[in-house]
């Protein structure tokens, strides 16, 4: 029987799946992301074999020093900048993460911001909310119509993949695309045009959509510069990792009409956001769910638990990324 570190409460399933393999699982009793200070006692306090950490999680070399025993980091997300990988392969412990599940439901996410921002309807919830509905009117929070204009994905992986196909199939839109490489698959599935830099999709797409995993070739990728190349009737749309955007330019830009509109669900220093940007009304702001739904969290905690075991009954992981 191995002993297991849970950093946080996670759909029982995941919990359960770890249980049943025979381990001893201990979850993390604190309703919220353990301090530093918090995770590296906790991990003291047994030899553990493996941690299911969270991207909430900074996990570097003085935490994999303080479980010495664990052979496995599980990271519960798809991303997974919150770990040092290189620490990680130094001490010889495998880490993994949950792709694949959450893509369908984070596309989904990311078109539901798209429409939630060009067809301004959290700013219209808002405003009925507030009591100034006083009846249809012509001019009344008019926005924009999203068949024929072009989408523009930065980063064509499996989630920017599955965004250009309900762009492309449900609402008609043209998609182009940045990536390091051509992908054909986005190019077969939806026609989609590969462009040489982030430059040429950003002055020519009429919504922005960012699917790239933050690194530091990635850290800011859309800065005050890149915000003036857009369209002043252009979007910009995030569900990847808040520190790809420079945000106090983002909030600035959304101020000064740079560009229209933004809708984020990820932000730089989460759960903090840019002074002036909840006061805006051009931006659409969902905290960090792009991925919570019942199915596909139930799923995420399988797989995450699944690369535990694995790795403990001597199984090289489905998804192991160090
Ligand atoms: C969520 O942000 C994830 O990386 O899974
Ligand atoms: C992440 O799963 C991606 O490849 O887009």
């Amino acid at each position: 029987m191995a002993s297991i570190f849970v950093t946080r409460k996670i759909p029982e399933i995941g919990i359960t799946k770890l249980k049943n393999a025979g381990h001893d699982v201990v979850v993390s009793e604190k309703d919220g992301v353990l301090s530093k200070k918090e995770l590296l006692t906790s991990l003291s306090l047994k030899p553990y074999d493996a941690v299911l950490c969270l991207l909430t999680d900074t996990i570097d070399a003085e935490v994999f020093e303080a479980v010495p025993a664990a052979k496995i980091f599980s990271n519960y997300a798809v991303g997974f900048n919150n770990i040092d990988t290189d620490a990680a392969r130094e001490k010889n412990v495998v880490v993994t993460n949950t792709p694949g599940v959450l893509t369908d439901t984070v596309a989904e996410h990311t078109a539901a911001l798209m429409l939630s921002i060009t067809s301004r309807i959290a700013e219209g919830d808002r405003f009925i909310r507030a009591g100034r509905y006083d009846g249809w009117a012509p001019l009344l929070l008019l926005g924009t119509d999203l068949k024929g204009k072009t989408l523009g994905i930065l980063g064509a992986g499996r989630i920017g993949t599955r965004v250009a196909e309900i762009a492309a199939h449900g609402l008609g839109m043209k998609i182009i695309y940045y990536d390091i490489k051509e992908n054909e698959a986005i190019e077969s599935a939806v026609g989609a045009t590969f462009k040489k830099t982030v430059e040429e999709v950003l002055k020519e797409a009429d919504v922005v959509t960012v699917h790239v995993p933050l690194l530091d070739s990635t850290r800011h990728l859309i800065n005050k510069e890149r915000l003036a190349m857009m369209k002043q009737s252009a979007y910009l749309i995030n569900s990847s990792r808040g520190k790809v955007i420079d945000e106090s330019a983002l909030t600035e830009a959304l101020k000064e009409g740079t560009i229209k509109g933004a809708a984020l669900d990820v932000f730089e220093d989460e759960p903090k956001l840019s002074p002036g940007l909840a006061a805006l009304e051009n931006v659409v702001l969902t905290p960090h769910i792009a991925s919570a739904t019942e199915e596909t969290r139930g799923k995420m905690a399988e797989i995450a638990a699944q690369a535990i075991i694995d790795v403990l009954e001597g199984r090289e992981p489905e998804h192991r990324v160090a």
